[in-house]
């Protein structure tokens, strides 16, 4: 369980008092029973989803190739919430450096391969 606890916490980059309510004395700080917190109840339907995905879509891909599919990380990517878009491009400022080119070489073997 704490392997997998300090997974969901560095996926999504919170601490397990995201999910967990404090508890009273007694408890060892935490309540980890209790579903108090709505965060605790998404992460457990989170959790039976990435696993449906895996067994409906993954599987043999996973078998085959030793890979682990599809993880809290693959979409959280350390946010508590997915990013829905791709960033921005960053914007350019006069004076700085033109973006590295790529480099020439394809393109030469790319005319050469076509004038043969
Ligand atoms: C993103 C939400 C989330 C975070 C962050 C999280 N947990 Fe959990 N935790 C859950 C869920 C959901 C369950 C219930 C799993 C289930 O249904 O069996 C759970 C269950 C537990 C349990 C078992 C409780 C029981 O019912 O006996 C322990 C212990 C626990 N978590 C510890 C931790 C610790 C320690 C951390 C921080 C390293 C942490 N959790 C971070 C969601 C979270
Ligand atoms: C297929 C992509 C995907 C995977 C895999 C995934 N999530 Fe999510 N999760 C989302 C999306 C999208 C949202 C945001 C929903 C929204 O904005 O309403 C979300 C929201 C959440 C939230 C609510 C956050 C908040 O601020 O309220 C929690 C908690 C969460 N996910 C936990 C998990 C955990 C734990 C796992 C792994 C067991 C997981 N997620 C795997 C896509 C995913």
């Amino acid at each position: 369980m704490g392997s997998i606890m300090k997974f969901f916490s560095a996926s999504l980059g919170v601490k397990c008092n995201f999910c967990h309510v404090r508890g009273t004395e007694g408890q060892n700080n935490f309540d980890f029973a209790s579903d108090k917190i709505d965060h605790k109840l998404i992460a457990r339907d989170m959790f039976k989803m990435t696993n449906k995905i895996n067994k409906k879509y993954f599987r043999e891909h996973k078998d085959a190739n030793k890979i682990a599919g599809l993880t809290c990380y693959s979409c959280h990517n350390g946010q508590e919430n997915p990013a829905t878009r791709p960033p921005a491009p960053a914007p350019r400022t006069p004076g700085q450096q033109q973006p590295p080119q790529p480099p020439a070489q394809p393109a030469q073997q790319l005319s050469t391969a076509q004038s043969q």
